[in-house]
């Protein structure tokens, strides 16, 4: 199909994991509407996301959410450019609820559909900022440090015409740094996800009274590595080993009582917050948790500026959901400006999953007619560059 430039105009949709989000963005750097539906409440009770749940609660919100994204950007669907939607990485069933209603909107129409992948959104979402609020772009090449519950990935990204090109640069080995977040999180009794709640109550412990080796976040080598492999493996995380250690710390020091009251006692307040829980934790317990943030922050600190510094970025941008984390945000700029390099973060509400960072990604890929076959299906472990 033929793309025709109308009015710059893209819907994207987003159901990778437990939001289901639709958005209307303008020409890649105007959000008109960024609609997001979260599952949190469904999946609460089981500490995690439950593929199933998540697949019909999208069935049931797609549509309304749609709706409202449209409503909200005053567009109808025949103004709209494009339908751009997440191929992947993600939930299979969850992302086929996104792609299967894009698809028919997009052929019903006679419009063009884009694939976006998850983590390019992810790298979009401050992009799109960046032109929106800052008035400029980013010097680039700039390295993007995706950080969230499913991913934790350092990309050079660099655009060249209207392509934009993505080199892997580093990836964690076993758990997300988000996925270490919402782990421990649990494992002390506090909400889920639990990056909010370990953000709130961090502030409140010492963060040097635990100290965490660095061989607890190191990744382990098996054999003796080439040159280049050791250089790689430099900015490979894993944040396996910290979380055993967080509950090596809870069982020595016979914690567990302790964590099971505050676990029943927010489990009988309705909708508890990370204020109600404050006053559920005694001082060593936040010091374990200003601890643990402080080891996790300073990981991805260090590996992040290492790596700007290896690859000769000219900028550093941070993004996913663990981008919203505040002790993550005062780190890297402190370091940003000692370095004088430029560091952009999104908004709070484009930090997490949403459709604005899906529809903005697509932008180009529009323009270089890069359009998605009606044959395209989830790919739930798509990856990003080479
Ligand atoms: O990007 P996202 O919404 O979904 C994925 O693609 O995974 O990220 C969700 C993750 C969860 O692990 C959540 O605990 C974490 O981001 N998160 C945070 C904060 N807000 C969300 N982690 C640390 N500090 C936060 N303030
Ligand atoms: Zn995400």
């Amino acid at each position: 199909m033929q793309a025709k430039i109308q009015s710059g105009l893209i819907l994207g949709i987003e159901s990778s994991c437990d939001e289901t989000a639709a958005a209307v963005v303008r020409e890649g750097r105007q959000t008109l509407s960024n609609v997001v539906a979260s599952q949190i409440a469904t999946h609460a009770p089981y500490g995690g996301v439950v593929p199933e749940l998540a697949s019909r609660e999208h069935l049931r919100n797609i549509m309304p959410v749609v709706r409202t994204a449209l409503a909200e950007a005053k567009v109808s669907l025949q103004e709209l450019d494009a339908i751009a939607v997440t191929e992947g990485p993600g939930l299979a069933g969850a992302l086929l609820v996104g792609i299967s209603y894009a698809k028919s909107l997009a052929f019903a129409l006679g419009k063009p559909l884009i694939a976006v992948n998850h983590l390019e959104g992810h790298i979009h979402a401050v992009l799109l900022e960046q032109a929106e609020l800052h008035g400029g772009p980013l010097p680039l090449p700039a390295l993007a440090l995706v950080v969230s519950g499913g991913h934790t990935h350092l990309y050079l990204a660099r655009q060249q015409g209207q392509s934009w090109s993505y080199r892997n640069v580093g990836h964690t080995v076993d758990d997300a740094a988000g996925e270490a977040f919402d782990k421990v999180a649990k494992l002390l009794g506090l909400g889920y996800p639990g990056g909010p709640w370990i953000d709130a109550l961090a502030p409140h412990g010492d963060p040097k009274a635990v100290p965490f080796s660095f061989a607890q976040i190191k990744p382990k080598v098996h054999r003796k590595e080439t040159l280049q492999e050791a250089f790689s493996q430099q900015f490979f995380f894993s944040f396996s080993g910290i979380k055993t250690a967080v509950l090596r710390y809870v069982q020595t020091h016979h914690m567990a009582a302790s964590i099971e009251a505050r676990r029943s006692a927010l489990a009988s307040i309705p909708q508890a917050r990370p204020t109600d829980a404050l006053a559920l934790c005694d001082q060593k317990t936040l010091d374990l948790i200003a601890s643990f943030q402080r080891a996790v922050v300073d990981d991805l600190r260090r590996k992040t500026f290492q790596a700007a510094e290896a690859f000769d970025a000219a900028s550093i941008l941070v993004s996913g959901g663990v981008a919203a984390n505040r002790e993550l945000r005062v780190r890297f700029t402190a370091e940003a400006a000692e370095r004088s390099l430029p560091i952009a973060f999104p908004s709070l509400s484009l930090s997490t999953d949403n459709a604005a960072m899906i529809a903005a990604a697509a932008w180009p890929k529009f323009q270089a007619q890069e359009l998605a076959s009606p044959n395209l299906t989830a790919v739930a472990s798509l990856t990003l560059g080479r």
